[in-house]
């Protein structure tokens, strides 16, 4: 981070830091200070904080949705324990902290009543899950914000079996960090699995035992995101859970952290293997080593339990390792013997990727930039990472996040061809067709670091990381991009609409980095 604090200061960049300013005012609206943005001043508020009234918050609850049913869904503001030891204002999805976890059978239809209940616009983004349009929750794209008191019916369909996830797309750097993201898990009907462990990963940033600072008017930590201080799973700072010696358990992995990408690894197993990405299965489970999750990625991971003893879920950062999950294996239950992973899940998937592998290498229709503009003013060119460039920032220096606002830092992903970028972007696809993109994130830009790139609506197969092809093609949604890195996807068009791509570090989407996509129907 250091690289870019000389470069900031040379180009005029860096702001007053008027740390007294940076506590909110108990219970009101009037810490604003100035902050120069190289033109006018903008007066800066912060959010209530105070917890006086609310309820606690629920940990996470199944709930399984038949076909046909209805289901209402409450965002509220209540008061939890983020792993500061105390309880602070956050935000929950009926009263949970993850938001409850959605079993639906693959094929189903679900409506959503959701109510907004919150001091701020929302709606519900249905990540990966190949809905309808005007379902898929993207303010001024599909529809209006909905706002507090307000409610919205989604009509929400399940045609693919996986691990999905839901969260607000409005304000995301708030909303998401405050605790609005739930699980939602597509079965097979009549397929018995592993027994499924949720491992919901995220973090928070705490100050004085609360979030630092949120502002009404600008997204602050609009560089590198807001990394947080403290790491949870399931919305607690530690997690455990039991098992039988020798049981295989199924672990569901999502990353729904702001801006921190996770490297997660499983010790002292009996056998690991990688079963799924994102929403789709892999075409034979693999052998795991560790996986690096960004933002709204998922894993399925196959853990079998050893005789005794623990396995851990660990993160592995620059230098550093965090517990994540301990499973513990309770030796008062009957001894387990692993029935392998079923392999029918695999086998459909290898079946529907085989039409994009085999486009693997053809030319691509688009290419995508990804860099960043540091305030109008910036000289061009300068590109201060040059050099330094490190593929994945696992940490972020927050000091300085504050200061980085929405204002001064847009982040962009361009097509050199076109000449255009972020909202200027709106491609054209035909429904039917494999439409390939390729992501280039260059080592030189003003800030290298890596971007994971979300598609809403459709599914893509990465098809290959730096020029080789991908060792674990699966559909996926979201791929992350290292610094200096390029991939190619292979999109498949099949869900007519208009739709957003954008970087998954919520600060990022709120800096720009985002455009859309148009599948248009195929005729007759
Ligand atoms: Cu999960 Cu537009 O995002
Ligand atoms: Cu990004």
């Amino acid at each position: 981070m250091t690289r870019i604090l000389g470069f900031l200061a040379a180009a005029g960049l860096l702001l007053v830091p008027l740390a007294g300013c940076m506590t909110p005012a108990p219970g009101g609206d009037h810490a604003g200070h100035n902050m120069g943005t190289g033109g006018g001043e903008a007066r800066l508020t912060t959010f209530d904080r105070s917890v006086a009234g609310l309820p606690s918050a629920r940990p996470m609850e199944e709930v399984r949705l038949e076909n046909g049913s209805t289901f209402a869904l409450t965002a509220s503001v209540v008061r939890h324990d983020a792993g500061g030891g105390k309880e602070i204002r956050m935000f929950a999805y009926n009263g949970q902290i993850p938001g409850p976890l959605l079993r639906v059978d693959a094929g189903s239809t679900v409506t959503v009543d959701f109510r907004n209940d919150l001091p701020l616009p929302s709606t519900v983004h249905w990540h990966g899950v190949r809905l309808a349009q005007r379902f898929d929750g993207a303010p001024g794209v599909s529809q209006k914000e909905v706002m507090l008191g307000q409610s919205f019916r989604y009509v929400v369909t399940f045609p693919d079996e996986g691990l999905f996830w839901y969260h607000p797309h409005v304000r995301e750097d708030l909303a998401q960090e405050l605790g609005l993201a739930g699980l939602i898990v597509v079965d097979r009907a009549g397929e018995e699995g592993p027994r499924e462990l949720p491992i919901v990963l995220d973090d928070v940033l705490l100050r004085d035992g609360d979030v630092e600072t949120f502002w009404k008017e600008a997204v602050n930590f609009a560089l590198m995101g807001r990394y947080g201080s403290t790491f949870l799973t399931n919305g607690r700072p530690s997690h455990e859970a039991a098992t039988s010696p020798g049981e295989r358990v199924r672990l569901l992995v999502a990353n729904v952290a702001n801006a921190r990408p996770f490297n997660v690894s499983v010790e002292g197993a009996a056998s690991v293997e990688l079963i799924a990405l994102d929403g789709g299965f892999l075409r034979a489970p693999a052998p795991f080593g560790s996986v690096i999750l960004g933002p709204a990625e998922r894993a399925t991971i196959d853990v079998v339990m050893p005789a005794s003893g623990d396995v851990r879920l660990v993160h592995r950062g620059e230098g550093d390792a965090r517990g994540l999950a301990t499973l513990r294996v309770d030796a008062s239950r009957p001894t387990l013997s692993d029935p392998g992973a079923p392999a029918a899940p695999h086998e459909r998937a290898k079946a529907s990727l085989s039409a994009a592998i085999a486009r693997s290498g053809t030319p691509v229709n688009a290419t995508w930039d990804l860099t960043v503009r540091l305030a109008h003013s910036m000289p061009g060119g300068h590109g201060s990472g040059a050099g330094h460039a490190v593929p994945i920032e696992w940490e972020s220096e927050t000091a300085m996040g504050m200061q980085m606002t929405d204002a001064n830092v847009t982040w962009i992903i361009r097509d050199p061809a076109l000449g255009k970028e972020n909202h200027q972007l709106n491609y054209t696809v035909p429904e039917g067709s494999l439409w390939r993109v390729r992501i280039r994130n260059p080592a030189d830009s003003p800030h290298p670091m890596q971007h994971p790139i979300h598609l809403h609506g459709q599914r893509f197969l990465v098809d290959t990381i730096d020029r080789r092809a991908n060792p674990y093609p699966a559909w996926r949604d979201t791929v992350m991009v290292p610094a200096g890195s390029e991939v190619t996807i292979t999109i498949e068009a099949t869900n007519p609409g208009t739709w957003l791509f954008h970087c998954h570090i919520s600060e990022h989407l709120e800096a720009g980095m985002e455009g859309m996509l148009t599948v248009t129907e195929a005729a007759g």
